[in-house]
């Protein structure tokens, strides 16, 4: 069976994965690009956007491992846009650009379904109301026997480790405190007792925390 990853999961030290006031200039409210700065400094940031450069070393060589193995994604509505309640246009076609980075199909969850979308390099995606059974089953058809990554935001990953149907779970751990947005733990008490824990601190301050199956 093809197993559910979550990579590059950055939280605050006060477990925030998204700050306040998300919009259009902002897809991470007041956090701005906080939480990302590790990632964003990393040659495996740089590649998937085909930049050169960026940063090799342990960061770099754990954030890497978010695309290989990988068919299909889910994400929630607010990754793919900061949009609420029904669209009001269907010109947004996610922060991504033309080319997105995922080159697979990605299922965003909404109450609020629209058409589908074909970008270039590989990605469509596909706008669906699903349970997180139902969402997985459809990724799980679309990834051709590979692995589904469920992409964020925090409050979907929380939905499907409420579900049970993570098997790994990698959070980057930010010495920063947000002090307020979207939290990812609320709700995931004892989550320690279904995996195994192993964390490793690297030296530009970010705790890598992996839960995986025994
Ligand atoms: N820290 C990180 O590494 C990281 C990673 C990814 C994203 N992010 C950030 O996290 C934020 C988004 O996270 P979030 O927790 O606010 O929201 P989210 O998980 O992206 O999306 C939640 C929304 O998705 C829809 N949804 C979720 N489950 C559903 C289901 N089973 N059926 C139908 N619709 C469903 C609902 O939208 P509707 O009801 O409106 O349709 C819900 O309000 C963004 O700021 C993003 O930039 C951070």
């Amino acid at each position: 069976m093809s197993r559910v990853r979550v990579h590059n999961l950055s939280v605050s030290l006060d477990g925030y994965a998204t700050g306040e006031g998300q919009s259009l200039d902002a897809p991470f409210g007041h956090a701005g690009t906080r939480l990302l700065d590790w990632f964003l400094r990393t040659r495996a940031f740089r590649d998937v956007h085909g930049e050169s450069g960026g940063e090799t070393g342990v960061d770099d060589a754990i954030a890497r491992a978010w695309g290989p193995g990988i068919g299909a994604e889910i994400m929630g509505r607010n990754k793919f846009g900061p949009q609420r309640g029904p669209w009001e246009d269907h010109e947004w076609t996610g922060w991504w650009g033309a080319e997105p980075p995922f080159r697979t199909p990605v299922f965003v969850l909404t109450h609020h379904p629209r058409p589908s979308l074909e970008m270039e390099g590989g990605t469509t995606f596909h706008f669906i109301d699903a349970s997180p059974h139902e969402a997985l089953r459809r990724a799980r058809e679309a990834a051709g026997g590979l692995d589904v990554r469920i992409g964020g935001g925090p409050s979907t990953v929380r939905e499907f480790l409420a579900a049970d149907l993570i098997d790994h779970l990698h959070v980057a751990i930010v010495p920063i405190v947000l002090g307020r947005g979207v939290r990812l733990w609320d709700g995931c008490e004892g989550l320690e007792e279904r995996f195994r824990t192993e964390s490793v601190t690297t030296p530009g301050g970010v705790t890598h925390m992996i839960f995986s199956r025994p």
